[in-house]
């Protein structure tokens, strides 16, 4: 039976759970836990462009409150909300570079599940008021034992129990998939409830706009060149120079894409030898973007490679990422399998 549009995202959690009779019920909660954060986070963003007036860290909004930094706030709601229900054992987090471990105190049932999470996405377009996002992602345990470990959020993005991300723009809209579809809930904060807006979402299986960072152009390799020259004139599968739109939140593009069809792509670039590998990370950027992406009949891809049938060796590994409509991610692919 359909869940009819208007269900709320936990009424919407609980139904999928009931499709699995030996569920607990844990898994759930992890997700609620999640949601209860991004309402947080969601009414500080929004009250955050009052504070980005008066500018920067350090200064009081005009609540007289204290400013904290973004990011810095979403990392803390979403750790805490994380850590208070037990059944998560470990977290990788943007914000951190270790490894969180949550229920040390938790001697008698350790968490079942590890987190990867992006707290505040698109950090550059905090202070002027542009769509940023959060993105998780959420992996059962594979280390035995009391505390999990590394191993537990280093795994294959074929091995996620579930993806999502929260886009703090226009309204706040919460997207995810737990393998069966993705769905689309927007914020009524008359009600402060996320409401099932979008079900079942399709992303496009062709399309005509491309999403990337011009800036980077002399930085990438050649092919990622030749194939970028390509989208500007008539030979790509649209037939016609593709149109460029990049807004610099991997949430916000991504979700335009979701809806639109095309492509994203932040390709490997020269630019900063510290950085080989490209910019975004593979644990809780790519990976989990990859599984909507596939779950909404789209392709996420390395240059190459499946994003999902990638192991991570590292928390902030970076990975380049091409992700989009089926045609247009096959069209970029084969300009870098020659
Ligand atoms: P974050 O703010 O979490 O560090 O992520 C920013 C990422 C991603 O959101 C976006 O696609 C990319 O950085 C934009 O990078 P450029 O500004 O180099 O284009
Ligand atoms: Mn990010
Ligand atoms: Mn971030």
């Amino acid at each position: 039976m359909p869940t009819r549009r208007g269900t709320t995202s936990n009424r919407f959690i609980y139904n999928e759970q009931r499709q699995f009779p030996e569920a607990t019920g844990e898994f759930s909660e992890i997700l609620t836990q999640i949601i209860l954060a991004a309402k947080v986070v969601s009414r500080e963003v929004n009250r955050a462009g009052i504070a980005g007036i008066l500018g920067a860290v350090g200064e009081t909004n005009v609540q007289g409150e204290q400013v904290q930094k973004l990011d810095v706030f979403a990392n803390r709601h979403f750790l805490d909300a994380l850590s208070d229900n037990c059944h998560v054992s470990v977290i990788a987090s943007e914000e951190n570079e270790e490894l969180i471990h949550t229920d040390h105190d938790n001697k008698h049932r350790p968490g079942k599940y590890a987190v990867a999470i992006d707290p505040l996405d698109g950090s550059s377009n905090i202070d002027v008021n542009v769509s940023i996002g959060t993105i998780f992602s959420i992996h059962r345990r594979i280390t035995d034992g009391q505390d999990g470990g590394a191993d537990d959020v280093l795994q294959e993005g074929t091995r996620q129990l579930a993806a999502g991300y929260v886009l703090y723009g226009s309204s706040t809209m919460l997207v995810f998939s737990v393998g069966r579809g993705v769905h689309g809930f927007t914020l009524d904060p008359s009600v402060g409830e996320f409401l099932l807006s979008h079900p079942n979402i399709q992303m496009p299986k062709q399309g005509s706009i491309y999403s990337i960072n011009e800036g980077n152009f002399p930085y990438w390799a050649p092919e990622v060149r030749e194939w970028v020259v390509s989208l500007k004139g008539a030979h790509n599968p649209a037939g016609k120079p593709n149109s460029l739109r990049y807004i610099g939140s991997l949430v916000a593009d991504f979700h335009r894409t979701l809806f639109k069809g095309g492509i994203f792509a932040y390709p490997l670039d020269y630019k900063d030898p510290k950085n080989p590998r490209g910019k975004l990370r593979m644990l809780y950027e790519a990976a989990p973007i990859a599984m909507i992406a596939e779950n909404a009949g789209g392709l996420a891809i390395d240059g190459q490679r499946r994003i999902l049938d990638i192991k991570p060796k590292s928390l902030h590994e970076r990975t380049p990422l091409f992700v989009g409509s089926e045609v247009d991610v096959n069209f970029a692919r084969s300009f870098q399998d020659r």
